[in-house]
């Protein structure tokens, strides 16, 4: 099905060619001037300097071809020649009924489940407890794959963990030193390693910042800590042993988290799932001839002649023989084209400042031919800042972890719901879900509501207002539909599902839900979750507007009533759309 504008795009077009402009002349927007239009056309300005005339007899000349057409209430010319466009209410009727029959309220699907997207997101490293700065990726990824999958691709989300670095190698050589008797630390130990780790999630995140500072005053121990880096990398058994032990504790923790933000992922991979591979990657690159030695140290060259800025060449495998961060990411997209044979894009969302790797890793992936077929993509997310406009810290000046974030956030929105006198006498497991969902809304819309690229200040205090542009406003409107609904259903009214519009307060609202499909076309195409934002705030006020102005399950008219409880429904439909594709829980009731 078309969009309202589309379709409106399509008359217009259909008039500029049959003056012999081209079609896509006649692209239909939003008005600018919603006081004085519903919608605009432009074309007449830039048809101007094709067909040599002025932009107003041009727009004139459309005017009068379409001034009479079924789906036109009124057209206007206005300033050098902008067409201001009113519909007619049956086209508007038509659209909002055939959108109510709609599944996907009208949205198209842009891919198949043939194809399938790998979504790079999360990243936490396993040697320490997730931080605030886990709440962007996993936020923007989640929504994302969210995103992707509702425009119809099998879409995987890979948690991609920081598995297999010098932090591991630092907390075994911290152990070694603190327990020196353990057998994971005896070379010639052959029994079998105990099942249970030695020590507990809590001990191990004291353990990693005792031995991230022990390397930065000790060069002795920093040495160390790299060679049992590189040992645990060349299979050392009692190194793999205690390496399993930190990812049992640390998968537990890391899935604790994801679960607080209702955050799933398919692949619970990670660079360590890779490192038995590089050696055929290695070999792959070498048989290509793409693999260049600089002073011991193995180096794709990925500078290109027309390259503006510094272009470093991606580190294979180091003078010392250790591979990078850029090893394994190449190794993964090997193994994901590998294991997935029909994969079509793969975003990762990381920090920004990792835009300069991704340049690289593209670069060498289109090298070595891995993904002539596949698009890459990297969205680099700014920083969360706190009220300073600095990093975000804890009031002590430290890093607070992510899970204490949102026990804040649900504390919180506990308050704002007594405040506002919401759920108050609701069982407590009901009230203390209802709590997690406003908390969820609050920190997900807040953060995607930034264009992804821009800092932004983390503030609490008015994220979780009901009131304004937040996520808990858009979930009280959502829910206050929920119980119209129910009250419906309880006065055995039926509910509509043919709309006919008739009035001001209708109309503006029908306008506004008719924009659902552009806006997600507009979300999916260009990954911008903030556009989405933005319109199911505009579409959560003007439903509290029309809610406010119009008689609903009251309405003596039973045509306007049934029309007007369609509306709601499509709005509510709509709404879950959106707080679905933002990734937002939506309570049955508040
Ligand atoms: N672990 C990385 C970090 O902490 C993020 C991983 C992102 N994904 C990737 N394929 N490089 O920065």
């Amino acid at each position: 099905m078309l969009s309202l504008k589309e379709e409106l795009s399509n008359v217009f077009g259909d008039a500029f060619e049959s003056i012999d402009l081209p079609r896509e002349l006649g692209l239909v927007r939003l008005s600018d001037r919603p006081d004085l239009a519903q919608f605009q056309c432009n074309g007449a300005m830039a048809a101007a300097k094709v067909a040599k005339k002025a932009p107003r007899d041009i727009a004139s000349s459309i005017v009068e071809k379409l001034k009479n057409h079924t789906v036109i209430s009124n057209l206007d010319i206005a300033g050098p020649g902008f067409i201001n466009i009113h519909i007619n209410d049956r086209l508007l009727s038509k659209t909002l009924t055939h959108m109510m029959t709609d599944e996907r309220a009208g949205a198209k699907t842009y891919g198949s489940l043939d194809d399938t997207i790998v979504l790079d997101y999360g990243g936490p490293n396993a040697a320490k407890a997730m931080h605030v700065g886990h709440l962007r990726p996993t936020i923007i990824g989640d929504c994302v794959k969210r995103l992707c999958a509702f425009a119809g691709y099998n879409a995987l989300g890979d948690v991609h963990m920081g598995d297999w670095g010098l932090p591991i190698g630092q907390i075994i050589t911290y152990l070694k030193h603190e327990h020196p008797d353990w057998p994971y630390f005896d070379e010639a130990y052959s029994g079998e390693y105990p099942a249970e780790p030695p020590f507990s999630f809590t001990e191990l995140e004291t353990i990693y910042p005792a031995a991230s500072a022990k390397c930065k005053d000790n060069k002795d121990f920093l040495e160390e800590a790299r060679l049992a880096t590189a040992d645990l990398q060349n299979g050392r058994a009692g190194y793999i042993a205690m390496w399993k032990h930190i990812m049992t504790l640390s998968k537990a923790d890391m899935k604790r988290n994801f679960d607080s933000l209702d955050v799933t992922f398919d692949l619970w991979k990670g660079e360590a799932d890779v490192a038995a591979i590089i050696p055929d990657v290695e070999q792959d690159l070498k048989d290509k001839s793409i693999l260049a030695e600089s002073d011991g140290a193995h180096i794709i060259h990925v500078k290109r002649d027309d390259d503006q800025k510094e272009m470093p060449p991606l580190m294979f495998y180091k003078s010392d023989g250790a591979v990078t961060y850029g090893t394994t990411d190449l190794a993964t997209i090997y193994d994901r084209i590998k294991t997935h044979d029909n994969i079509t894009h793969i975003i990762y969302i990381t920090d920004k400042r990792q835009s300069l790797h991704f340049e690289q890793l593209f670069r060498a992936s289109g090298m070595a031919g891995y993904t002539d077929n596949i698009s890459l993509k990297h969205i680099g997310f700014g920083t969360l800042n706190g009220p300073d406009g600095k990093p975000f810290k804890t009031r002590e000046g430290g890093i607070m972890r992510l899970d204490t974030m949102v026990k804040n956030a649900r504390e919180k929105a506990q308050n704002r719901l007594s405040e506002a006198d919401l759920a108050q006498d609701f069982p407590d497991e009901e009230k203390e879900n209802i709590a997690r969902c406003v908390a969820l809304a609050s920190l997900k819309f807040a953060d995607l509501i930034n264009q992804s690229h821009v800092d932004y200040i983390f503030n609490l205090d008015q994220m979780t207002r009901f009131e304004g542009k937040t996520g808990p406003y858009l979930l009280y409107q959502a829910v206050r539909i929920q119980s119209l609904m129910r009250k419906s259903k309880d006065q055995n009214i039926s509910t509509g599902d043919t709309v006919n519009i008739s009035n001001e307060n209708d109309r503006e609202l029908g306008l506004v839900i008719t924009e659902f499909p552009d806006v997600f076309e507009q979300t999916y195409t260009n990954l911008s979750p903030h556009v989405m934002c933005e319109y199911g705030y505009k579409l959560a006020s003007s439903f509290s507007k029309f809610y406010a102005a119009c008689h609903i399950l009251s309405e003596e008219d039973e045509k306007l009533r049934n029309s007007r409880l369609a509306l709601c429904k499509l709005t509510h439909k709509i709404l879950l759309h959106i707080l679905g594709l933002l990734g937002i829980p939506v309570p049955e009731r508040m």
